[in-house]
């Protein structure tokens, strides 16, 4: 087995890319590798017209070459299939491989995920491309795991709208529903005139004069995620033959929600995903001024919320397979981190559960699209800051007992596919945007030391003491069902339930399902520009919210309340001993006001905000992050016999911790 159960610190890794080098650089680099403390490196993701210059012709002898003395040095190799990036041969001969955009307009040749996964003839292309790999190389002694394709869903790539699309989509439309009438009855057909008659008459949801219906939209979307998990399971089905016992795994891109992570990981072993946290701040969530803040450390609760999250997806098996290691290329504006920090990222994903990480790349290149990206190396092999920072999270690791998985939390967050496609389907407010919900919720427990598990909504439920539900806009009923029977605690955020899995109005008006924990009803929702927000008094104190608002018919007891001119005390939180619900979208200092009294109610224990300090625990290690400017103290107790740093942690430092 390739991932041990216990580990002293994560195993190391590096992403390289043979092909972009002249070969005499090969063990030069492969030694340096080891020298470091690297034991795994992934490559050949990119490298197809290299393997396959021509069609049929296959050029293996690089590829044997750099295996052999990627191994022969004493690393482990993850060899990519490298489908996410087809040869303008391919590209010439079968033109119809290539994606549509939403306007219908191909999607050219230049760059790369230059497919769409409806595509027969790429389906069958990949496959064959899979196979010649895997067979010359799935025994192969060096080669101890595998990797599909690259980040799924990287420039907006797992919608096409080819003429392949709309013929799977209208055979995926007739496995659902069996008969048309059954799809009018679904997508409410009878509003416009839109009736079918046949499902040959489907067209896919672009290019029409107003939205399409939101049934129409969330079916092409779990139409997409079906297709990409079908691509991905045939490549996988192709491993699993000809290399037994070595693990595979796909590289996701964390934010993406364009496909279900969970159902494809049902195929794969373990799952890996993409660390840039910098690119991950500029896009998210926080405020210009914290934007500022964190400008070089990036935002301490993103990062660790998608470890999380691939913890779950990967069944407790995940790695980091691409570490930002300075300036990335591909955001709006790319500062580098501060020194220290790809060390502490380091420390984060292992606190997290990560068991490896790899860096994106070894060397910067000097050519193509990416070359301000930096790598371990700068582009004459000078070592750049992130190799001296691996090269001491290597040394550290010596310090750490061995240690195994990380444990089940006590609060676990729901983060549902399904649901995100609801709220994309039919937004109602353009400022409605439920990962900054889920992650604002998520940061709030954080803050107060908590560890959560993000978990899908098929989860076992048994163990936890509290569910934050932030935006399951479609309940599933055994969902509903599970929760009922647990003990754990549980709070909805506004929509939650407000939807069928048909994207209709529940006949029992929202919340729908969640009817069997509440005795409420929403009667009306409005979603508020961001200028106009809402008083809302909790405990004795007045606060804000802002961009929605619900009206609900409740006998449930109020736990807080709306003030002002409209509708002057009606409900905006609401619960009884099981469940609460919240019927608008607190601003920070009031979610972080409900999360502590929502943690003390479902007896989590908790400690006082930690500002910019964050927390976790594995196996019996405690581990302490410092994203701030200042120093901050560690909540070590007395006792506790300190690992690795202080008890007066300085800014970009991490402490590790043992109490007993
Ligand atoms: C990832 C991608 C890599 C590289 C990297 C740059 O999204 O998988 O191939 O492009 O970004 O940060």
């Amino acid at each position: 087995m390739t991932v041990p159960s216990d580990l002293q610190g994560p195993d190391l890794g590096v992403c390289y890319y043979p092909e972009q080098w002249p070969r005499e650089k090969w063990a030069e680099d492969a030694a340096a590798m080891v020298a470091l403390g690297l034991t795994w490196v992934r490559i050949a993701e990119f490298s197809w017209a290299k393997i396959e210059p021509e069609a049929g012709q296959f050029d293996w002898d690089w590829l044997d070459a750099a295996v052999q003395t990627l191994g022969a040095a004493g690393l482990k190799v993850i060899l990519c299939t490298p489908t996410a990036a087809p040869p303008k041969w391919l590209v010439d001969l079968y033109p119809e491989i290539l994606p549509v955009d939403e306007k219908g307009i191909v999607r050219k040749f230049g760059a790369r995920r230059h497919y769409c996964f409806s595509s027969p003839r790429y389906r069958i292309e990949s496959a064959r491309i899979t196979e010649a790999m895997a067979r010359r190389y799935g025994q192969h002694p060096h080669v101890h795991a595998w990797q599909t394709d690259n980040e799924y869903g990287d420039h907006d790539t797992i919608y096409s709208y080819s003429d392949a699309a709309r013929g799977a989509f209208r055979d995926w439309l007739a496995r659902r529903y069996g008969t048309v009438s059954e799809l009018n009855r679904a997508w409410g057909t009878s509003f416009w005139s839109m009736t079918y008659s046949d499902f040959a008459q489907v067209e896919l949801p672009n290019n029409l004069v107003d939205e399409p219906t939101p049934s129409h939209l969330i079916d092409f979307t779990r139409f997409s995620s079906d297709q990409v998990r079908a691509f991905n399971k045939a490549q996988v089905d192709i491993l699993r033959a000809h290399a037994p016992g070595r693990p595979i795994t796909h590289n996701f891109m964390n934010q993406n929600t364009d496909f279900d992570h969970y159902a494809l990981a049902d195929d794969i072993d373990v799952a890996s995903w993409d660390v840039y946290p910098l690119g991950g701040l500029t896009n998210g969530r926080l405020s210009d001024a914290d934007k500022a803040r964190f400008l070089r450390v990036g935002d301490p609760d993103q990062t660790a919320f998608n470890h999380d999250l691939y913890r779950t997806v990967g069944k407790g098996r995940v790695w980091v397979m691409e570490q930002q290691p300075g300036p990335v290329n591909w955001a709006a504006h790319n500062p580098a981190p501060a020194d220290g920090m790809v060390r502490l990222w380091t420390w984060l994903a292992f606190a997290h559960g990560v068991d490896m990480v790899s860096y994106f790349r070894w060397r910067q290149a000097p050519f193509a699209q990416e070359q301000f990206h930096a790598g371990l190396l700068l582009p004459d092999s000078t070592p750049d800051q992130a190799h001296i920072e691996v090269a001491q999270v290597a040394r550290e690791r010596a310090l750490l007992p061995a240690i195994g998985p990380r444990a089940k939390a006590q609060v676990a967050l729901v983060l549902d596919y399904e649901s995100r496609w609801a709220s994309r389907s039919l937004p109602q407010g353009a400022t409605y945007r439920p990962h900054h919900i889920a992650l604002d919720w998520y940061a709030a427990a954080s803050r107060l030391g908590v560890d959560l598990d993000i978990i899908g909504p098929q989860a076992d439920l048994r163990d936890y003491a509290l569910i934050l539900a932030p935006d399951l806009l479609i309940a599933p009923e055994a969902f509903v069902k599970n929760l009922k029977g647990a003990p754990a605690k549980v709070l909805f955020g506004p929509r939650s339930g407000s939807k069928t899995a048909d994207m209709q109005i529940p006949a029992t008006l929202p919340p729908g399902p969640l009817a069997a924990l509440l005795q409420m009803k929403v009667t009306r929702v409005e979603s508020l520009p961001d200028y106009a927000p809402e008083t809302v008094i909790f405990g004795n104190s007045s606060y804000t919210a802002r961009r929605w608002r619900e009206t609900i018919v409740t006998t449930e007891r109020r736990l807080a309340h709306f003030e002002g001119a409209y509708r002057d005390g009606a409900p905006a939180l609401i619960g009884n001993d099981k469940a609460r619900y919240l019927a608008t979208l607190p601003d920070l200092p009031l979610l972080q006001a409900i999360i502590v009294d929502t943690l003390a109610w479902a007896n989590v224990t908790t400690l006082p905000d930690l500002g910019d300090l964050r927390l976790a625990r594995r196996g019996g290690l405690h581990f302490a992050f410092n994203f701030g400017s200042s120093r901050a103290e560690v909540p070590a107790n007395p006792g506790a016999t300190i690992l690795l740093g202080t008890r007066s942690l300085g800014p970009v430092d991490v402490a590790i911790w043992r109490e007993d």
